[in-house]
């Protein structure tokens, strides 16, 4: 199958397309066609080598095997499911977040069916689902879980107009919380 590979830090220039053996799927797994996947900040910093503290986890000098495949949330179609797999079937519509497994830019991935997966709703397209899993569960994690968020507070969102803080403004308010976002100045508009 193909994949998108980077073997070195650097520009997107070391991004490369390349044949990669397609994954099979242990008894618990599920093997999804990927449909979308996304390139977020994390992915280039990733790709970057940014910051030398992430070489600790990354690689020194090159990005060590495991991470030379970046994405860490995709869409797609469940095409073969293993045989303990309960959850899902063939055919299912899902969307997934691997965090820093990463491993998304591959046309073929395979996942735990207890893994952070879920069926995507009917009325999103692959393109849209691919893209609120990182961003949406960052601020949803660090909002309800971490800072326990609560009606009637005043909460600031920094960055409001990124990925994590445009989900962060919009969960804040369910939540009823006032929000103030912070944004340069052509995303004034968008916040
Ligand atoms: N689980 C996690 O902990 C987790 C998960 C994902 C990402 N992250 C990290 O969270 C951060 C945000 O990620 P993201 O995906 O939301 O990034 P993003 O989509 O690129 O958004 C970046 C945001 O930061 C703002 N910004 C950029 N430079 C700034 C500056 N100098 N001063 C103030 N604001 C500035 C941008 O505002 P303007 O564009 O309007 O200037 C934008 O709102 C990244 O560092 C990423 O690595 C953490």
């Amino acid at each position: 199958m193909k994949a998108i590979v980077y073997q070195k830090y650097g520009q997107p220039e070391v991004l490369q397309l390349k044949d990669v053996e397609k994954p099979t799927i242990k008894d618990n797994e599920v093997l999804i066609r990927v449909y979308a996947t996304t390139v977020t900040t994390a992915d280039c910093m990733m790709r970057r080598g940014d910051t030398l503290l992430s070489r600790i986890l990354l690689g020194f000098i090159t990005p060590r095997k495991k991470y030379q495949i970046l994405g860490t949330e995709f869409s797609g179609t469940i095409e073969a499911a293993g045989n303990k797999v309960k959850k899902f079937k063939p055919g299912d519509e899902i969307y997934a977040f691997r965090g820093f497994g990463t491993g998304c830019y591959t046309e073929y991935k395979c996942m735990n069916e207890n893994g952070s997966m879920a069926l995507k709703p009917r009325n999103m397209t692959f393109i849209e689902a691919a893209s609120v899993v990182d961003g949406a569960s960052t601020a949803l994690f660090f909002l309800k879980e971490k800072a326990n968020i609560k009606q009637g507070q005043n909460v600031l969102i920094n960055g409001a107009s990124g990925s994590i803080g445009t989900f962060a403004v919009q969960i804040a308010k369910y939540f009823g919380a006032t929000v103030t976002g912070v944004c340069s100045t052509n995303n004034m508009e968008l916040v």
